[in-house]
């Protein structure tokens, strides 16, 4: 079967056809489905049941997987796997979790080398809400205003793991769980495809070098403003058996945090380890 790649949004996501990601992948197939990720930011794979074991083989195409920060969350048989879940112990719906990840952001940005790609597997899904929305920052720093492009294109920012959210030295201390801020370029070239994106995000830039707070703040709020508009956005409406991946190093993400139903909404994910981004 010949593979496929479909449009199926407006600026970045695309569906990969006639691939069997359960399965050793052909190079030659390999090379079209990587160009595609590089071209398009975020694939999906449909109907395609995963186990963990498949997850994990499927990814590992990607680059070498990274465990989470939290241990608590990992598989327990592969510790590269996280089950990302609204289930609290009892099985009930916990609704903190049905809000996790609802600010725009993109994964391990407060590691000093911040995922390349995340990879979700659906365990179960909502059968209304819980899409997942991507941003496409190289298109939104490509059509960026200039005099904002100038402001903010050279600055280094710095990234929190409990983001900006927390305050008062003892939560923020719990909420970072001990990891230091880490400072990365506002705007980072992509290391594959030397294109330019906003870097910055709302979840976890907490501040600029050089800069007053208040500065930075104002700064950043132009910035993101101008970054959560739709037209670089694209939204994913979940199936069961979806794959999708997504490149962290260009797209911003967040999860829409609306499950009017409650039900249960479970995902396997893995992170693809990345590279400095300066
Ligand atoms: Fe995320």
């Amino acid at each position: 079967m010949g593979t496929e790649v479909i449009r199926l949004g407006d600026v970045m996501l695309a569906e990969v056809k006639g691939v069997d990601i359960t399965k050793p992948i052909e190079p030659e197939t390999w090379a079209t489905v990587y160009q595609a990720f590089l071209d398009h930011g975020v694939l999906v794979f449909r109907d395609q049941p995963l186990t963990p074991g498949l997850m994990v083989q499927f990814a590992t195409y990607f680059g070498e997987l990274q465990p989470h920060i939290t241990k608590k969350y990992w598989h327990p048989e592969f510790n590269e796997l996280i089950v990302m879940t609204n289930l609290d112990e009892n099985g009930e719906i916990n609704p903190k979790d049905d809000s996790r990840g609802d600010t725009w952001h993109t994964d391990m940005c407060y590691f000093e080398e911040p995922a390349k790609a995340t990879m979700l597997h659906t365990q179960q899904i909502p059968d209304v809400g819980g899409d997942t929305q991507f941003g496409n920052m190289t298109k939104a720093f490509d059509e960026m205003p200039v005099t904002l492009k100038n402001r903010i294109e050279n600055k280094m920012a710095t990234f929190r793991y409990g983001g900006v959210r927390v305050t008062g030295q003892e939560r923020l201390e719990k909420a970072d769980r001990g990891k230091p801020p880490v400072p990365h370029p506002a705007i980072r070239t992509h290391p594959e495809t030397g294109r330019r994106s906003v870097f910055v995000n709302p979840a976890h830039a907490v501040s600029i070098e050089g800069m007053e707070d208040d500065e930075a703040w104002e700064l950043m709020e132009e910035v993101f403003a101008w970054c959560i508009q739709e037209r670089f956005q694209d939204r994913h409406h979940w199936r069961m058996n979806d794959t999708v991946i997504w490149d962290n190093r260009c797209c911003w993400h967040r999860a829409t945090a609306n499950n009017p139903l409650r039900q249960p909404r479970i995902f396997l994910r893995t992170t693809v380890r990345g590279t400095p981004t300066h």
